[in-house]
């Protein structure tokens, strides 16, 4: 289950340990659960059996986005990142669409593209047609190949046949249409066009070379659209200054739109969100990145993965649709403590539910880096971390780091490590 609420107010001036503590009430976390993030470090004999020639480990920092609510319910949202501001920037965002109730998902089945390819038919129109006659029986033998995923509800659902051109002749693409359920469906789906391979070859009378899974997975989008009214893209709630934000607002999406040195940003930004999320529950973040890129540029010139635009009433109307191949059945998350705690705290049982999670974090980042672009540039939030670090490098300790932070912030001139110090030696002789 979700969370009751997810406005933590104060969260981050809690100690790390103050934060998990509270995070382990609110979600009902055993102390194994608690005990992962803890750790920091994946015990050495999991990560001996997850990849070959391991040496170590690496960890990065796991923060909590607030503030979600998507479909009427709470979430806290797990991201591991090295990034300062996107986390404090999606959460920010997050809060500003609750007067029209937060986000709204709309996702796809989750059915994912497995390609055989088929190449030397003779002629290969014949063969597409044959294997288009030959569709109920592929299906079948598909689905004989996984009857626990059947069993589950999923299965494949269509065979598709496409005759492609190539520098090495033309090729007959088959496709099969798998619903994995609650996994990403790699190895599914990969079974089965291995497995009914050789069928494909007596059908078409061709050669089949690759059978794999395709990244590009248009059959499993996920849809989150949220509203933001003017007075909460305000600053502070006044909303002919909130109108003003949202034009600017439009104004860098369309520039996203428009071009795609831009839009590639724009879309880097809304991965600053996607990402993390994908790696804090143990998931193939490339196969995500790999499919929302090449989505931006389907039967397209490379754009933008969200829309926005302005309602009748002036309110800001954000949505954002691209492939989401996750799952919760195998995969790293089976193994990894961490990545269980993070799915924990999510409160969510089936992929699906982690899709929504990504696309609405991806759709609240994209909206805090536009908002911020649009008005005061991005380096004001990271400056505001920055001098934090600063303040921790010229020695300052527990409660001295904010004033110390707060005190150069206000000066408003250039911030040098040399005026933090003497900052620091000023507070120290009051
Ligand atoms: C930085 O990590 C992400 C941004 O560049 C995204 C954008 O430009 O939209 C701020």
């Amino acid at each position: 289950m979700p969370v009751d609420n997810s406005r933590l107010k104060g969260f981050y001036k809690l100690s790390i340990p103050e934060r998990r503590a509270m995070l382990a009430e609110l979600a009902g976390l055993s102390e194994e659960q608690v005990q992962a993030w803890a750790d920091a470090e994946l015990d050495e004999d999991v990560a001996d059996r997850m990849i070959e020639n391991v040496i170590g480990t690496y960890s990065l920092p796991i923060g909590v986005a607030t503030n979600f609510i998507i479909d009427n319910e709470h979430y806290l949202i797990p991201f591991v990142l090295e990034e300062p501001s996107v986390v404090a920037a999606a959460s920010n965002m997050a809060k500003r669409c609750h007067a029209k109730g937060g986000f709204t998902s709309n996702n796809d089945e989750p059915v994912m593209i497995g390609q055989i390819q088929v190449v030397g038919c003779e002629n290969p129109e014949d063969a597409r047609g044959s294997i288009m006659a030959a569709k109920a029986d592929l299906i079948d033998s598909c689905n004989e190949v996984d009857p626990i995923l059947v069993k589950f509800g999923g299965g494949c659902r269509d065979v598709q046949a496409r005759i492609i051109e190539t520098e090495s002749g033309p090729m007959v693409i088959v496709h099969i249409l798998v619903d994995c359920r609650d996994a990403m469906g790699a190895n599914a789906v990969n079974t089965m066009a291995e497995t009914i391979a050789p069928k494909v070859e007596g059908i078409t009378g061709g050669t089949v070379i690759l059978r794999i899974i395709s990244n590009l997975a248009v059959h499993r989008l996920a849809r989150v659209s949220a509203v933001f009214t003017p007075a909460e893209m305000a600053d502070k709630g006044d909303a002919s200054q909130g109108s003003e934000v949202i034009d600017g607002i439009l104004q860098a999406y369309h520039f996203a739109k428009a071009d795609p040195f831009r839009a590639t940003t724009h879309n880097k930004g809304i991965m600053n969100a996607i990402s993390p999320i994908a790696i804090a529950c143990g998931q193939d973040w490339r196969a995500v990145e790999s499919g929302a890129h090449s989505f931006a540029s389907h039967e397209r010139t490379y754009g933008s993965l969200t829309h926005w635009e302005k309602d009748p009433d002036g309110n800001l109307v954000g949505s954002i649709e691209l492939p989401m191949a996750v799952g919760l059945v195998g995969g790293a998350v089976r193994v990894h403590p961490a990545a269980q705690a993070n799915v924990a705290l999510l409160g969510i049982s089936s992929a699906n539910d982690l899709a929504k999670v990504m696309a609405a974090a991806g759709l609240a980042q994209n909206l805090g880096a536009l908002r911020a672009l649009a008005t005061v540039g991005i380096q004001v939030g990271h400056m505001k971390l920055h001098v934090r670090n600063m303040a921790v490098t010229a020695g300052a300790e527990g409660g001295e780091v904010d004033i110390v932070a707060a005190r150069i912030r206000a000066h408003g001139g250039r911030i040098t490590q040399k005026a933090v110090e003497e900052e620091l030696a000023k507070l120290r002789s009051e």
